[in-house]
């Protein structure tokens, strides 16, 4: 024991008082409140993403004639692979659901603002990239739901002026949905798009170690609140917010498993044709303005709030609305809120 300890010490010249410096990074004390350390919620879905993910890939063939199949064969015939597809399909929801309310606090607070808009920026890239990995994923599945889901979001994509039919070509391999299609989607859902999305996290959770996070003051608290340890405190609330999603993720997926739909029907249209949740508002808003008009304006959507801490500032410089984006990120969620419970309530 004493000459693997020396072995190591030789090379890894590393004091307990070095380990120390390292994990004990002080925290503003309002990362106390669980909301505000949302953050670590959607990094710690995403690892179980990549382990249940990796663990469906053992089986899953990405061709026309064999994707149902091999998706039925795990969720039927696979000891417990019914268990992890499920946590894969809730893992997702929980996902987005985390984002959104990080995001959603980050921009309320205004943590977004000097030095943190490249932050912010990366977060939004982080939320599209998310965002179609889900879509990706929920079209391997090849049920009627999943193929007409991808043909949809391949003439959304058409739709989008000078690239959108060259979008649209290279997501299916060809002018329509083919036998080369689920390829490209499987190898975007299981690499390209988590290669990204990695990368991205790990620069967003650096720039978040190199500025700290934002210290915000609270009226109970005038002077900051100080600060506490990285290790163990906040570790600790991180596992706990972490085993407590893990046993509700395991409680979902035995109460509500993941079932599959019809197998996908090139000659017939479904009746209905509805997204996951996350993509209610998105296909609301292109029942309500149809075409180039819809996708224009979502595009735009999307670059304002790319774009918002600058805008934000703009407006805090040049006008007396220091505290306008509470107002507008108040009506954002009410407008968001109508939208998704206006397509969850109706049948078309
Ligand atoms: C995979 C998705 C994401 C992960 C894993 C992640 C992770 C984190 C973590 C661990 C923190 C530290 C503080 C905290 O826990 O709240 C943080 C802070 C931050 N995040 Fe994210 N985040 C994600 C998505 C986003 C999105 C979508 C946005 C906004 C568009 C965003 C913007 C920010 C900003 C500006 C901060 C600094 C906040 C401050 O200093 O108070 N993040 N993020």
């Amino acid at each position: 024991m004493m000459s693997v300890r020396h072995w190591f010490g030789e090379r890894l010249d590393v004091s307990g008082e070095d380990l120390r410096w390292l994990t004990n990074e002080p925290v503003p004390n309002h990362m106390k409140r669980w909301w505000f350390a949302l953050g670590g919620t959607p990094a710690y879905l995403y690892a179980i993403q990549i382990v249940t993910g990796l663990l469906l890939a053992f089986y899953y063939e990405p061709s026309p004639s064999r994707a149902y199949q091999s998706v039925a064969y795990v969720t039927d015939e696979v000891p417990f692979g019914w268990y992890v597809r499920s946590v894969h399909k809730w893992g997702a929801t929980f996902m987005i659901a985390a984002i959104v309310l990080h995001q959603m606090r980050v921009f309320f607070s205004g943590a977004y603002r000097k030095p943190r808009e490249i932050n912010w920026m990366i977060g939004m890239s982080m939320l599209v990239c998310t965002l179609t990995i889900a879509f990706t994923g929920y079209s391997l599945v090849y049920e009627q739901l999943s193929y007409w889901g991808a043909t949809v979001g391949a003439n959304i994509a058409d739709g989008v002026p000078l690239i959108g039919s060259t979008v649209k070509r290279m997501l299916l391999g060809g002018d329509s949905y083919n036998s080369h299609t689920l390829a490209r989607f499987f190898v975007l859902h299981g690499a390209v798009l988590p290669i990204i999305l990695t990368l991205l996290i790990v620069v967003h959770i650096a720039i978040v170690r190199l500025q700290g996070v934002s210290e915000l003051s609270f009226e109970e608290e005038p002077d900051g609140g100080g600060t506490f340890n990285l290790f163990p405190d906040h570790v600790y609330m991180e596992l706990t917010i972490g085993l407590s999603l893990m046993v509700l993720l395991s409680a979902l997926a035995t109460v509500f498993p993941a079932t599959m739909g019809p197998l996908a029907d090139p000659l017939t249209t479904p009746e209905v044709i509805k997204p996951e949740w996350f993509f209610y508002v998105a296909f609301r808003w292109l029942k309500l303005f149809s075409g180039t008009v819809a996708i224009l304006s979502m595009g735009f959507v999307v670059f304002t709030m790319f774009c918002w801490p600058f805008i934000d500032d703009l407006i805090r410089r040049k006008t007396r609305f220091s505290e306008a984006s509470v107002w507008i990120g108040l009506l954002a969620v009410v407008l968001i809120s109508v939208l998704m419970i206006w397509e969850a309530a109706v049948a078309h």
